[in-house]
């Protein structure tokens, strides 16, 4: 036993991929500043709808190329790599759109729609022999590196339980991406991806799924808990869009218990309890990520991770592959069909 945590083992970059942006929106900004502050990635292009919307995200960040439809940037020699950065009912059309043009793609969570639209983009992925991954960014991150460490050490014995909780509160509205079915708003598909990837990464597919939740007028759900069978394991994921929650993520075991967060997105913390008795009774250790002042700075490690991925040749994520993938959206198809949502 050490008497302190691992450190976070950094990705080495690999090649400066000249990077291709379709949906100039709120992340996609926040994307491409983590790009040119941290890495040597290259942002070379972006389109828009609107040409006027895409030549101005290309000017703020000095982009040599800017096009007024999503098609024409993928006919782009300059992209070698596409970050799909739309709401979710275009991710799957547009990342099978960039894997036909041969580009490597990085599809904002939630990765598809659906467990058979997922299914398709890493099929044709796999066909194509190009990289397709999720951008779940937490993944990626230092703490999570530290966190998988820990559970690789077995410091907390065989997990009995992982839990994680990602809300916020945003008013409905008919009109927002987050409450609009037809472009597959909804908790899960937005926040709840998070928790549920989370049970997923440390305990694997389920074998049963509990769910229970609420509906926004528009018919999404606002709400959701899903609980989870993973052998003598369980899951609790829970989400909202219309309570704040601490976005804590917790595994217990009987040797101790380890926590990520809060906010366990962004992984700035992980602290382990060693002990299975009394609470307060054990150890404490803790690591903290040294602060950046701007969170989503931490974005450009998944970018980071996807350049060399690329350059090892690999056509899935070694941190989560194509069948995890497809088992994460399979959980929230099952969760919201309980739940009744559109
Ligand atoms: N990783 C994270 O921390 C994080 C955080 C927030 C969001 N996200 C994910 O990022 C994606 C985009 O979210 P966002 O918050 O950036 O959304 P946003 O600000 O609304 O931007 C989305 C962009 O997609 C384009 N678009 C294409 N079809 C559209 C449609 N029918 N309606 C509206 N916009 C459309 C728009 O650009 P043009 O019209 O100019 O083409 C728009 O700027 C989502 O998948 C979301 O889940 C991830």
């Amino acid at each position: 036993m050490t008497d302190s945590l691992p450190s976070p083992r950094p990705f080495p970059e690999g090649p400066s991929l000249g990077w291709g942006v379709l949906g100039p929106g709120w992340i996609a900004t926040r994307f491409v500043t983590a790009l040119l502050k941290c890495t040597r990635q290259r942002p070379v292009a972006v389109a828009s709808r609107s040409e006027p919307r895409a030549k101005s995200f290309a000017d703020k960040f000095d982009m040599p190329n800017s096009y007024g439809a999503y098609d024409h940037l993928l006919m782009d020699p300059q992209v070698d790599a596409v970050y799909v950065a739309t709401p979710h009912h275009e991710h799957a059309r547009l990342a099978l759109l960039a894997i036909a043009a041969g580009k490597h793609v990085l599809v904002e969570k939630p990765f598809a729609t659906s467990a058979e639209e997922a299914r398709a983009v890493v099929d044709s992925a796999r066909g194509m022999g190009v990289l397709a991954m999720e951008a779940m960014w937490t993944r990626y991150l230092p703490g999570f590196d530290v966190l998988r460490q820990v559970l690789e050490s077995g410091e907390v014995g065989q997990v009995a339980e992982v839990s994680a909780d990602f809300g916020f509160m945003l008013p409905f509205d008919p009109k927002s991406r987050i409450y609009d079915p037809a472009l597959a708003g909804g908790a899960l598909l937005d926040a709840g991806i998070y928790p549920i990837s989370f049970v997923s990464a440390v305990i694997g597919a389920p074998s049963a799924i509990f769910s229970t939740g609420t509906l926004a007028p528009s018919g999404v759900e606002d709400q959701a808990v899903v609980v989870t069978r993973h052998g003598s394991a369980t899951g609790i994921a829970s989400t909202w869009t219309r309570a704040a929650t601490p976005v804590h993520a917790t595994i217990s075991g009987p040797d101790g218990c380890v926590e990520l967060g809060p906010p366990f997105i962004s992984a700035p913390s992980v602290v382990l309890k060693r002990g299975g008795g009394w609470p307060g009774g054990g150890e404490v250790l803790r690591w903290e990520q040294e602060t950046t002042g701007d969170v989503l700075l931490g974005l450009h490690h998944e970018a980071k991770a996807f350049a060399s991925f690329v350059g090892d040749g690999r056509v899935e994520s070694p941190l989560q592959g194509h069948d995890e993938t497809v088992q994460i959206i399979a959980t929230i198809d099952e969760a919201r069909r309980q739940i009744g949502a559109r």
